[in-house]
Formats: structure tokens, C-alpha cells, sequence
């Protein structure tokens, strides 16, 4: 009889369980799916029920973020969110007979998962970031995510920096698996997936996201592996580089422009150049920081730079040359007044070594002054004076014009040199303005 009841109790205790086990949660789909612990088949095989079946991986890359481009190494680091979605024909039930459930997730090692991967990625592994489930659908759809931040190759062309654009691929494929195997394909369209990057996206640096563009090459026989290419456009906002770079460099040629105005006399306009000059070249270190030296054809903005340097130095250089000439004039006009000054005391000796003679004559002269004979003597005398001193002012006249010659020399050059510049930045702005606009239109 005990035994009995103990038959009756254990029989009640199974009774229990099994109604347990029978109510919505999810083991009984589990025990369906035989997935109540890991299932080494289902993780190897790839999950068709025909080998020749190729598996069709649709996927989704979201753009989160631009994080940075790095124009000496050549990348582009973002922030992606991919989605995978595709069909596993083995994990499959009617979501009726389970309650209603018709989303289950499970462990991703516990299932095969395509090896898709990014082929520009130049990063490193620790940087992505997948989701430790998959999620499965009643017909069998398996939903994977993974989040990473990428690093990735891409030929920048900074010929137009900064008002450049760049064009980035980033492309998906299988690494082992040919087209045969898995094909590649898209969920959504390109448009929708840029204006969704465009809604979510909060970090973008100095970028704005212009446009994605997807191609997928996926038919067998045109490629060994299925691709699909992401072609990110990305525009660089140029404000920040015209107000601290282009504007200033501009301004520094104008204010060279104009310190031809400045007087010669006082040795500023030469120092004040010098300033503009080194001025000059501190942007150009910034230059160089900024871009590439690897670059086969110079970015405009580093011809812009080396020809503004190149005219301010050369203006460096001819106002040294003004300065010297000035100065040279001024040495020759201390020398020749310096001979002048000799000229006049010779004449002076020569003066008094003649005087003598006449000096014998005009006491007897001035003891009658008022002869008549004496007077054609007197008038010749005054008449040679008058010589004298109209020849000491032609010669004084004669050595201020030569100490002139080299100051009106400079005042040429500098009058010459001054059209040459002015007319060379004019043309030069104007060519710069109209290539560069041209060019990013
Ligand atoms: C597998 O698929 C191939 C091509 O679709 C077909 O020819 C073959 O009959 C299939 N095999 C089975 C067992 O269904």
C-alpha cells in the first residue's frame, strides 16, 4: 500500500513537471530544435539542406560615426553598425505549436556564421564589438549584429584641400567562401541607408556625410568571391582652414603689398618684411603637418603657400637692394663732398699764390685809388672772382648730381619692382580663385 501511494506520488510529480515543461517558455522550442546545449554540427555546417544551395547573406552597414581621417597614413576612421541576416533551414518550427514564439535568441557560437569581413579594415581585432547572441525567426532567419570601430584604407585626394571630398570604400566579403558558397546581397536601399547615418549620426568631426552608394558583385563567374562595396562620399567643412590659413596668408601678402609704402630712410620697411616673411613661414610649418609629403602633385593649397612665400622673399630681397643702393648713394655724396671741399681750399692756395702779385700792385693801388688806368685792372679782378665763384657752384652742383644717381636708380627699381609685384598678385589671386573654384564645382 505505501509502495503504492509512493507510485501515486511520483506518478503526480511527472504529472507536474511535464504540465511545467508544457507551458510558454521557451524550452520546449529549445528541446524542438535539439539546442539545449551546443550543438556541434549546427556549428560547423554551413545550414543548407542541398550542399549546392548557396547561402544568400543580406547585410546593413549604418554609419555612426566619422571619427577622423588622417591624411599623413591615408585612413579613415568610423564608427559602423552591420547587420547580417540569413537563412538557417535546419532552425525552423511553427510558432503556433510554441505559444506563439517566433523570435528566439541563442549563443552565436552555438551556430555557423558567415565570415564576412571588411577588406579595407586596417584595425585592430579588439575593436569590434559583436553582439554574444544571434537572434532566430520561426522560418528560420538568423539576425546578427555587431558594432566596430573601423579604421580603414582610403586614397584621399587633398588636391583640392580643404575644400576637398573624399570617396571611401569599404568593402564586405567573405574571406574563405566563394560566390558559390555564400552570395552577398543588401536589406535596404542606399538612399535609406544614408538617411538613416544621417539621423543617428553624432560624431563627424570636421566631415558631413554627402552620400553611401552600394554595388554588390554577386553573380557567379564575374567574381571568385561575393563583394559588397560601400562607396561613402564625405566633404570636409572648409571654414576653419580659410579663416586660420587661406585669410591669413592673404592678409600677410596684402600688408607686404603694403610696406611700399613705408619710408626707406628708417630701415623699418626691410625689418617689417622680414616679419611678414617669417610670419609666412610658421604657416607653412602647420602646412606641413597637416598634409602628406607623399603627395606625387602638390595640393593647390601648398602651391598657394610656396608662391606667397616666394613673393614675399623676393620682395625681402629688393627692398635689401633699395637699402643698399641708399646707402651707397649716401657714401659717394659724403666722398664727393669731401673732394669739393679740397677743390675749394686748392683754388683757395691757388687764390692766395696769386694774390701776392697782386698784392704788390694794390698798395700802389690803394695809395691812389681812384686812377683811372687802375680801373680796367680792378673790373678784371672782380670779373675773375665772379668766375671763381660761378665755377665752386657748378662743381658744387655737378658732385650733388652724381651722389643722386644711385638714389634715383632705387627709387626706379622700386617703382618698377612695385608694378612687377602688384600686377603678379593680382594675377596670381585671380588664377587661384578661378582654378580652385572651378575645380570644386
Ligand atoms: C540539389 O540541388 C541540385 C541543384 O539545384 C539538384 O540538381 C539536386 O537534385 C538537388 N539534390 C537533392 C538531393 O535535392
Amino acid at each position: 500500500m505505501a509502495a503504492l501511494r509512493t507510485l501515486a506520488f511520483l506518478a503526480l510529480i511527472a504529472f507536474v513537471s511535464s504540465s511545467e515543461t508544457s507551458d510558454c517558455s521557451y524550452s520546449d522550442l529549445l528541446n524542438h530544435l535539439d539546442l539545449t546545449t551546443s550543438n556541434n554540427l549546427l556549428a560547423v555546417m554551413r545550414p543548407v539542406k542541398n550542399w549546392t544551395t548557396p547561402t544568400l547573406v543580406k547585410m546593413d552597414m549604418v554609419l555612426y560615426g566619422i571619427l577622423g581621417v588622417d591624411e599623413k597614413s591615408q585612413t579613415v576612421t568610423s564608427h559602423i553598425w552591420i547587420q547580417m541576416r540569413w537563412t538557417n533551414e535546419f532552425l525552423t518550427w511553427n510558432s503556433s505549436d510554441f505559444c506563439g514564439i517566433n523570435v528566439l535568441t541563442i549563443p552565436r557560437s552555438w551556430l555557423w556564421i558567415p565570415d564576412v569581413d571588411i577588406q579595407e579594415d586596417a584595425s585592430d581585432t579588439g575593436s569590434i564589438v559583436k553582439s554574444p547572441f544571434v537572434s532566430l525567426s520561426a522560418d528560420g532567419t538568423v539576425l546578427s549584429n555587431a558594432r566596430q570601430r573601423l579604421t580603414s584604407t582610403c586614397q584621399l585626394n587633398l588636391n583640392l584641400f580643404p575644400f576637398d571630398s573624399q570617396n571611401c570604400t569599404i568593402t564586405f566579403t567573405s574571406m574563405n567562401s566563394d560566390v558559390a558558397t555564400i552570395v552577398l546581397g543588401t536589406l535596404r536601399s542606399d538612399t535609406i541607408l544614408t538617411e538613416i547615418s544621417e539621423l543617428i549620426m553624432v560624431t563627424k568631426g570636421e566631415w558631413q556625410l554627402e552620400q553611401m552608394e552600394i554595388i554588390t558583385f554577386s553573380l557567379p563567374g564575374e567574381t571568385w568571391q561575393s563583394k559588397v562595396t560601400y562607396i561613402v562620399t564625405i566633404s570636409r567643412k572648409p571654414l576653419l582652414y580659410v579663416i586660420n590659413f587661406i585669410v591669413p596668408l592673404l592678409y600677410f601678402l596684402v600688408l607686404d603689398l603694403a610696406s611700399f609704402f613705408i619710408n626707406e630712410a628708417r630701415g623699418e620697411k626691410l625689418s617689417f618684411k622680414v616679419t611678414v616673411l617669417l610670419s609666412i613661414s610658421v604657416l607653412l610649418l602647420i602646412l606641413k603637418d597637416m598634409l602628406p609629403s607623399t603627395e606625387d602633385k602638390l595640393p593647390m593649397i601648398a602651391t598657394y603657400c610656396a608662391v606667397i612665400f616666394a613673393l614675399v622673399g623676393l620682395s625681402v630681397l629688393e627692398a635689401m637692394l633699395v637699402s643698399f643702393l641708399i646707402d651707397l648713394d649716401g657714401y659717394c655724396g659724403m666722398k664727393s663732398q669731401r673732394s669739393v671741399k679740397a677743390q675749394v681750399d686748392i683754388q683757395l692756395q691757388v687764390d692766395s699764390h696769386t694774390d701776392p702779385a697782386g698784392a704788390e700792385e694794390t698798395p700802389e693801388k690803394n695809395n691812389i685809388p681812384l686812377d683811372l688806368p687802375k680801373g680796367p685792372n680792378l673790373l678784371k679782378q672782380i670779373l675773375e672772382e665772379v668766375k671763381a665763384a660761378r665755377q665752386e657752384a657748378e662743381g658744387q652742383d655737378k658732385d650733388k648730381r652724381k651722389p643722386g644717381r644711385y638714389l634715383r636708380v632705387a627709387k626706379i627699381i622700386d617703382s618698377v619692382f612695385f608694378t612687377f609685384y602688384f600686377v603678379a598678385v593680382v594675377v596670381f589671386v585671380t588664377y587661384m580663385n578661378v582654378v580652385w573654384i572651378l575645380q570644386i564645382e
